[in-house]
């Protein structure tokens, strides 16, 4: 495995890498979901693609100081568990490689970016496009691997693709979870016992609000927010049924449509999102 920390090592890497180049962006602190990740990346590379992971804590997509500060950046146990999946590349900059000092170019997403984690986090999809469109290009990758877990990061990336015609093809992978049903996430080690034992609360709210999607979407959210805040623990950043594709606010589920939320624990926020289908088995319980 080639551990690269330069833009010009990575361009040196790729060039020789036999393709398929299939690429997981993630920021570190790598849990079994980020490796689930790295699996399929494997399974689209074959045994002779390359499979390429790049571990930066990105500092544009973060709009609390705090948040970026305590994000947690365990390189040599990354590095290991990296090892361990057979990847063959990782890219692991610093933020002064990755962006100069004066930089002014902002890739914008301007619409799928507005609400929900947009909505509450001013300029975050904008962090999360420019980096992993510069991603795309030192890597020079076929195809990228994301989680729905993150879904408007998902949507976010591919309208990206499809608007600016990037030639990587986009591939959503369901999340995973811990036994007791909370979603892996690099922030769940900052929670204190208390906390995470409290936190699969989310997922759910999430599940039981939706098992009962004849209702009408107001019903679906105030089932959701009554579970929630059952608990003096949780505060909501948001809650919101949205179409699964424009990512607007539905009040009736007629198209698919993703129930989603952001709940703060003391400083640490978590998300998690279902789908819901019109007339068919909730594709959530499956997960
Ligand atoms: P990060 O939060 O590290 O996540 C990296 C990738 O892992 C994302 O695609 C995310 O959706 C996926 N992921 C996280 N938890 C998951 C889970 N429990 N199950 C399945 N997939 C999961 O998302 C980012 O980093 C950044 O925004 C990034 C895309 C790297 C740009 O900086």
């Amino acid at each position: 495995m080639k551990v690269v920390a330069t833009k010009t090592g990575l361009r040196q890497e790729m060039e020789h890498s036999s393709r398929p180049v299939v690429l997981v962006p993630t920021m570190g602190a790598l849990h079994d979901g980020h490796l689930a990740l790295v699996r399929r990346a494997r399974e689209i590379a074959g045994p002779e693609g390359t499979v390429a992971v790049s571990i930066f804590v990105n500092p544009i997509q973060f709009d609390r100081a705090a948040d970026l500060e305590s994000y947690p950046t365990p390189l040599e146990a990354d590095l290991a568990a990296c090892r361990a999946a057979g990847v063959d590349v990782v890219f692991t900059p610093e933020a002064g490689e990755m962006y100069d000092g004066d930089r002014s170019v902002t890739v914008t997403e301007s619409l799928l970016s507005s609400r929900l984690c947009g909505a509450t986090r001013p300029g975050h999809f904008d962090g999360v496009c420019t980096v992993v469109l510069k991603l795309f290009l030192l890597t020079g990758c076929d195809a990228a691997v994301f989680g729905e877990k993150d879904f408007q990061q998902l949507a976010v990336i591919r309208r990206m693709v499809r608007d600016l015609d990037v030639p990587v093809e986009i591939v959503g992978f369901p999340t995973i979870r811990e036994n007791d049903g909370l979603a892996m996430s690099s922030r769940n080690v900052r929670l204190s016992p208390e906390q995470r034992q409290d936190a699969p609360r989310i997922r759910r709210a999430l599940l039981s609000a939706a098992e009962n999607f004849r209702q009408t979407g107001q019903e679906i959210l105030e089932t959701a927010r009554g579970e929630i805040e059952k608990s003096p623990m949780t505060r909501i950043d948001y809650l919101e049924l949205v179409d699964a594709e424009t990512l607007q606010p539905v009040d009736e589920i007629k198209k698919p449509a993703v129930l989603a939320t952001a709940v703060f624990y003391g400083d640490v926020r978590l998300i998690d999102n279902v789908t819901i289908f019109p007339n068919r088995e909730l594709k959530a319980l499956a997960r």
